[in-house]
């Protein structure tokens, strides 16, 4: 399937999606997001992908919606094509784990992709932002949400009312990132870290997806059951079979998707 907006590739067992509009850094127009939707399906059902690395160019990961689209958008038109929703939501939904390596900016619905995938490695150009007050309106692809509950209300909330950026030390400090990486280094770094997740037992490493996930959306207690009866559900997989009995063999496991 050949893309307008996007580059795909699969190396190995890992899926890689590169934003490609460099004329608007990236800027997410309802192509793209329709694009990257295919593109997340069609990797979601290929069983030799076990993990998916989601990147930009080195200048922008993505600069938010595309404004040039939107400019003329009317509240109805919004509300009844429930903009901001279709393609956007496959990013969330997707089961297999999901990594951004952002560098450049990602601005607001980038940002907001970025913080629905799984984790985000960041180069030290990376800059993130909720930019949408310069622009008269506000976040609208989850960014009020996650940004506050990964960085916490204080930061959130400066970041969202006056559109300040925050660099690679910054977000990295704040738990927005999970690690730092030379820019020339993040896009081969992530598809290696993708890859070690491959490796592992799939159905384990969709659950880890599952459970962790819970702890945004639900109480401590009914997570911590939730995490629980999972555990105990893991003791039906070949792959716990065979991941235990290696450690008690001294070898390395062999896994059902190796
Ligand atoms: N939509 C459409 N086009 C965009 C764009 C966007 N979000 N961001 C950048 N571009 C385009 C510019 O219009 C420009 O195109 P032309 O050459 O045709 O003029 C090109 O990309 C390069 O951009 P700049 O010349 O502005 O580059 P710069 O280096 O001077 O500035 C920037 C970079 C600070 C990121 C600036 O482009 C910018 O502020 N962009 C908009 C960021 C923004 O407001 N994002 C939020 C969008 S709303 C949203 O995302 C809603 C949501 O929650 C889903």
């Amino acid at each position: 399937m050949s893309y307008e907006t996007i580059l795909v590739e699969t190396r190995k067992n890992v899926g890689l999606i590169t934003f490609n509009r460099p004329e608007a850094l990236n800027a997410l127009s309802t192509t793209l997001i329709t694009e990257l939707a295919e593109a997340l399906r069609v990797m979601e059902k290929t069983d030799e992908i076990g993990a998916i690395v989601l990147t930009g160019s080195e200048k922008a990961f993505a600069a938010g919606a595309d404004i040039k689209e939107m400019q003329s958008k009317s509240w109805p038109d919004s509300f009844v094509e429930d903009f901001i929703t279709d393609g956007w939501e496959q990013v969330a939904a997707c089961r297999k784990p999901i990594i951004a390596a952002v560098s450049g900016f990602a601005l607001g619905g980038g940002c907001e992709i970025a913080m629905m995938c799984d984790f985000i490695l960041a180069s030290e150009t990376a800059q993130f932002g909720q930019p949408e007050i310069k622009i008269g309106v506000w976040p609208g692809a989850g960014g009020s949400q996650r940004l506050t509950r990964l960085v916490g209300k204080s930061k959130s909330m400066e970041m969202c009312l006056t559109g300040r950026m925050m660099d690679a030390d910054e977000a990295e400090r704040s738990g927005l990132v999970s690690r730092i990486i030379p820019v020339a280094d993040l896009v081969e770094d992530a598809v290696a870290t993708a890859q070690k997740i491959a490796s592992m037992s799939r159905p384990a490493t969709m659950m880890v997806k599952d459970v962790v996930d819970r702890a945004y959306e639900t109480t401590l207690a009914e997570g911590v059951r939730y995490e629980r009866r999972m555990f105990q559900a893991s003791f039906g997989t070949p792959d716990q079979r065979e991941g235990m009995a290696a450690f008690v063999e001294k070898r390395k496991p062999k896994f059902g998707s190796d």
